[in-house]
């Protein structure tokens, strides 16, 4: 079968001196294209040291990866790198910005780093950054906008190079309400628009309610995955 993302047995096992931490204990799961996933577990489960695997950022311990049904962990430093880049978007919790750069040129980052040329570059950054509602800031720094803002830009970052994939850590887990739901309605569009495959974790069950699918982790084990009933609404309200 086609998979997004297939993990078989994956374990991580941090060693810090003489201390182990089995943060994941053998994790086994598919996701297939056009999915909204979303994971969700008490704080130290293993939620981010599982996207960090996913995301190549790091390497399991032991286990098998596929990503687009390639196995990635024989994959060399550059070639996960490259993989990062073209494949793969990122958003984090705390938006992970260049403060001395403003809007486009953040959004721009990635295609740097793949040999895109100036002009083309400003055209594909200015698309993306009007895909999530920002074109009238391309001009601010991170200072001069709004959490929710900074949130869009990443997210028009990791729209940059079109991937199949987003991974999100808890990407609302800095926002207040109302950007909390504007954050979640361009994952949604994304999602349901564009076919993205998107991967959140989060602690709110309200921001979960978007995705058509819940991974629950506990002590580095995946102990439910379940889709999310009543499924089909347009959007969700919030309360917090
Ligand atoms: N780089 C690291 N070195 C050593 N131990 C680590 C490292 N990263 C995480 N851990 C440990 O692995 C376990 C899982 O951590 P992880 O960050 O994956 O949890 P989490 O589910 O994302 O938690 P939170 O909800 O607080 O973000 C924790 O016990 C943590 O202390
Ligand atoms: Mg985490």
């Amino acid at each position: 079968m086609k998979h997004v993302v297939e993990l078989r047995n994956i374990t991580k096992t941090y060693v810090i001196g003489e201390i182990q931490v089995k943060a994941l204990r053998g994790i086994s799961f598919g996701i297939a294209p056009g999915e909204f996933v979303a994971i969700m577990g008490a704080s130290g489960s293993g939620k981010s040291t599982l996207m960090n695997i996913l995301g190549c950022l790091d390497q399991p311990t032991a286990g098998e990866y596929y990503l687009n049904n390639r196995e990635v962990s024989n994959l060399s430093a550059a070639e996960l790198a490259r993989l990062r880049n073209r494949e793969l978007g990122f958003v984090f919790q705390s938006y992970n910005l260049l403060p001395r750069l403003d809007a486009i040129h953040n959004v721009e980052l990635p295609l740097i780093y793949a040999g895109v040329g100036l002009a083309e570059r400003k055209e594909r950054a200015l698309a993306a950054l009007e895909r999530v509602g920002l074109t009238e800031r391309a001009k601010h720094r991170p200072v001069e906008l709004s959490g929710g803002q900074q949130q869009r830009v990443a997210i028009a970052r990791a729209l940059i190079n079109e991937p199949k994939l987003i991974l999100a850590d808890e990407p609302t887990g800095n926002l207040d309400t109302a950007s909390s739901l504007e954050i979640m309605q361009i994952f949604q569009e994304l999602n349901e628009r564009r076919g993205i495959t998107v991967i959140i974790v989060t602690h709110e069950e309200d921001i979960a309610a978007f995705s058509k699918r819940i991974l629950r982790f506990r002590d580095g084990l995946l102990i439910e995955d379940a889709p999310v009933v009543g499924k089909g609404a347009a959007t969700h309200e919030i309360s917090r």
